[in-house]
């Protein structure tokens, strides 16, 4: 018996995403949570034949804490998208407070639960959740994760599309680590499997394929012009994250090698990441393996070169100030 819920579950990500989750075998129930329209979209949802029974809640009357409930994973794409012109820092005044009050509706309601936060900026509102469920004793970091997923899902596919192999996307695995916001998204393009020489020995191709990553969310940015940032796209891949760590949690099944933005001290693997980064932030997305309990070992980032060394500088030089600001937050009194 799994319960999965999701936070934002009305909006542009939240809808796909709740319908991804209501076809995933090992859910039996999904409970939806929002300021508007959750109960409609339950309502919608629960007629599909899957296992999964849904149901949806409103603020009202407690709804955040009854929709939580004994969840054992809840999925968070609630607050704020950016607009043309935004960066995801611009979205933290609104979604701070926000990723906050849920925070303390998990720590009451579901405080074992995986959380994984998709709000912007996830730099910084990973920060803001850990700060609430440690201030309420819960903190468990192998439990947290900043989903930075769509920025791997990218990367396979703008990688087979350089190579000329666009329709072999899935077959592309390039680990991109660091956090979620243009610079600190740091692909290791010299890690690819299958290996991509030609485009390495090509600076100019490989400056743009990078580029690309570190900037492909503003292309939907600028594509909805006006209508938001990337929701479809996330859904899929915030469906897929979660199901890796159902999968580890609740399937017997050990994970691949995937990413996330987690705190530090998950694993003792994470004091070797301040090495490898020379630097002591408490937050980075990295390598990690899942079980039954989350996060079960942090890996090294391993080899990179010297084009990678200079792009993983400027990425710790940005995520500092980002952690710091999530860390700092106080929520204004309710
Ligand atoms: P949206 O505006 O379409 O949906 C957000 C939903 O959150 C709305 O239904 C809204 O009613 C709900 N909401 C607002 N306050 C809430 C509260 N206190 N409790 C529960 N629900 C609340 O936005 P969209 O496009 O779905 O994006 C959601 C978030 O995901 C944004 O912050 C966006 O920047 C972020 N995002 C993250 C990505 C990532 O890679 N991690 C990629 C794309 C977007």
């Amino acid at each position: 018996m799994v319960k999965a819920t999701v936070c934002g579950a009305a909006g542009g990500i939240g809808q796909p995403l709740s319908l991804l989750l209501k076809l995933n075998p090992l859910i039996t129930e999904l409970s939806l949570y929002d300021v508007v329209n959750a109960v409609g979209v339950a309502a919608d949802l629960s007629h599909i034949a899957t296992p999964a029974q849904v149901a949806g809640f409103l603020p009202a009357d407690n709804g955040a804490e009854k929709a939580l409930q004994g969840s054992d994973i809840v999925v968070i794409p609630a607050g704020v998208p950016r607009k043309p012109g935004m960066t995801r820092d611009d979205l933290f005044n609104v979604n701070a407070g926000i990723c906050a009050t849920l925070a303390e509706a998990i720590a009451k309601a579901c405080p074992k639960a995986f959380i994984l936060v998709i709000s912007n900026p996830v730099n910084s509102t990973v920060p803001v959740f850990a700060e609430v469920l440690k201030k309420a004793g819960v903190f468990d970091p192998k439990k947290l994760f900043g989903v930075t997923h769509l920025d791997i899902v990218r990367a396979s596919t703008f990688v087979a599309t350089v190579v000329g192999k666009a329709e072999d996307a899935s077959k592309y695995s390039i680990p991109v680590i660091g956090g979620h916001a243009g610079a600190t998204i740091l692909p290791l393009l010299t890690q690819s499997e299958p290996k991509i020489v030609s485009i390495l020995s090509d600076k100019s191709k490989r400056d743009a394929l990078v580029n690309r990553i570190q900037f492909g969310g503003d292309e939907v940015v600028k594509a909805k012009d006006g209508a938001g940032s990337a929701t479809l796209s996330m859904a899929q891949a915030g469906a897929e994250f979660a199901e890796y760590v159902l999968q580890a949690a609740f399937g017997g099944k050990s994970s691949k090698t995937v990413q996330a933005y987690v705190h530090l001290s998950a694993d003792a693997g994470g004091e070797q990441i301040k090495k490898e980064i020379g630097a002591d932030l408490d937050y980075f997305s990295v390598n990690i393996k899942l079980g039954a309990g989350g996060i079960e070992k942090i890996l090294p980032i391993g080899e990179i070169d010297e084009q990678e060394k200079t792009l993983l500088a400027a990425a710790v030089k940005e995520l500092g100030p980002s952690i710091d600001k999530g860390s700092k937050f106080q929520p204004p009194p309710p």
